[in-house]
């Protein structure tokens, strides 16, 4: 094997296996000027609306509880997720940034298979047509929001100050 290509491969590989390294950490959102950060006040209202209802209570995904600081800090079934003190090296701030659709978070709502499940038979029986003018029948929560570049700032900056 000529010996160019041969390392043009391995680059290949090494550029193919890392995936978090291809991350262009630059498009980051830069970490928000806010001071005295703190979980319980600015941090658990952001993961309460897009969040905690995948990563709460006893069937949190992945083992990873946001519900409670002590959780967020304790990570997921495969570890750490806030590496205290450096935002850029926290996979959560990695997976809200949503520059990788591999990791992002919350992630994408899966295409409804089969049938519309929001055709009329899906309708509340009892006439309540307030539900259906709103565009958002009762049963179907609304997607999870994505955090904005300001929230996802507001997060690195509350744990490159010690995520207290
Ligand atoms: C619709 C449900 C859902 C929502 C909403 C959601 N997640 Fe997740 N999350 C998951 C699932 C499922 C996994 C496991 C993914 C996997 O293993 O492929 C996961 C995995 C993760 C992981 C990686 C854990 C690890 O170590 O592997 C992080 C970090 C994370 N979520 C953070 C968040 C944050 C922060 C939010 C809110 C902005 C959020 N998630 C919203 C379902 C959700």
């Amino acid at each position: 094997m000529n010996h160019t290509f041969a390392s043009a491969l391995a680059g290949l590989l090494i550029a193919g296996s890392a995936s978090a390294a291809s991350i262009d950490l630059s498009k980051l959102p830069p970490p928000s000027s806010q001071q005295g950060v703190t979980y319980a006040k600015d941090i658990r209202p952001l993961f309460q609306a897009s969040c905690i209802r995948c990563h709460g209570g006893e069937r949190a995904k992945a083992g990873l509880h946001l519900d409670t600081l002590e959780g967020v800090l304790n990570g997921s079934k495969d570890g750490k997720v806030v590496v205290v003190g450096n935002s850029v090296k926290s996979p959560l701030v990695l997976a809200i940034s949503r520059l990788d659709p591999k990791t992002a978070m919350p992630p994408k709502p899966r295409p409804p298979k089969g049938p519309n499940p929001f055709n009329s038979a899906q309708m509340p029986p009892d006439g309540n047509t307030n539900a259906a003018a709103s565009g958002s029948p009762r049963r179907m929560p609304p997607p999870p929001k994505p955090l904005t570049p300001e929230q996802v700032g507001l997060v690195s900056a509350w744990i490159d100050q010690g995520a207290n």
